[in-house]
């Protein structure tokens, strides 16, 4: 029987003795969810499945979604390749900065599944940062800006209005839809969520996406902003996941935020990302 392993006091769990590529029984189903729903991330070693059963696991934990502005795979729709090529040395990195995925939907994915095919000798870790420790720990002034209060989100890096240069876009390898104006829409939503299975808050706001608060201008909410992102991603609420191949790990889109480091020029970096969709944050 499968077992959980804690990988830091706040977020992150290995799953230990499971093999991905058999049909799951509802004890073992069950026992990963609830893993999630408390750690927020959970990571399995050496596991080798292929997209059918990424997304057999995807869906345990809601409805396999498809993401506009990013192309998936030629042979499956609901998979996208996250890949950075060798020669790609002055590229970003796609999910470079810290962020909760596509946060700018009406309805962002509630969660991804990544699975590690192809993994540089050094570097291309990812790191998640848990925002149910970061909103239960944030300080009493800045609880009380964002309480009651909706983050505003925007396409950036998809849009027209907030399009970084050319010179730090991700190069050809991701395939994804630039200068879409609808891209540059503002969607809502509170700044602070609760989860649905656990009932625990967690912060909802990313530098990537969030381009201000609710009743508040761009400048106005930047002080705050930067305060709030400097505190979520402290390293005490920080996992750090060093990916073997073969590797596959689940996050919780609302409970967390999560960063791909951009540190291993001149070696390819091959993932597959398959996300779950649930019903929109609350
Ligand atoms: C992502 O943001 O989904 C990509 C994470 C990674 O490549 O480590």
């Amino acid at each position: 029987m499968a077992r959980i392993r804690r990988l830091t006091g706040y977020i992150g769990a290995e799953v230990e003795d499971i093999d991905l590529r058999r049909e799951l029984g509802s004890a073992e189903s069950n026992l990963i969810q609830s893993a999630l729903n408390e750690y927020h991330v959970i990571a399995f070693r050496k596991q080798l499945i292929d997209s059918s059963q990424q997304k057999s696991l995807t869906k345990l934990f809601g409805d396999v979604g498809r993401l506009p502005y990013v192309r998936p795979t030629e042979e499956d729709p609901d998979v996208i390749a996250v890949l950075k090529e060798a020669q790609e040395n002055q590229a970003g990195v796609f999910g470079g900065e810290w962020h909760s995925d596509f946060s700018f939907l009406e309805n962002p994915p509630a969660g991804s599944v990544l699975r590690a095919v192809d993994i540089p000798p050094v570097g291309g870790d990812t790191l998640w940062a848990s925002q149910v420790a970061a909103f239960e720990n944030l300080p009493l002034e800045l609880k009380t800006v964002i309480e009651n209060r909706n983050g505003i989100h925007v396409g950036k890096p998809y849009g027209v209005k907030f399009a970084p240069p050319v010179s730090t876009q991700v190069n050809g390898s991701i395939k994804m839809v630039r200068g879409d104006p609808a891209a540059d829409r503002e969607v809502s939503h509170p700044a602070v969520v609760t989860l649905p299975k656990s009932g625990k808050k967690a912060l909802f706001l990313n530098p990537i996406y969030t381009v201000r608060l609710g009743g508040m201008t761009v400048e106005e909410s930047q002080p705050y902003l930067q305060a709030i992102y400097q505190h979520a991603t402290k390293p005490d609420f920080c996992m750090r996941w060093h990916w073997q191949s073969g590797d596959v790990v689940v996050w919780d889109n609302r409970a967390s935020m999560h960063y791909a480091t951009n540190d291993y020029n001149g070696f390819r970096r091959l993932l597959y990302r398959t996300t779950y969709v649930n019903e929109a944050p609350v």
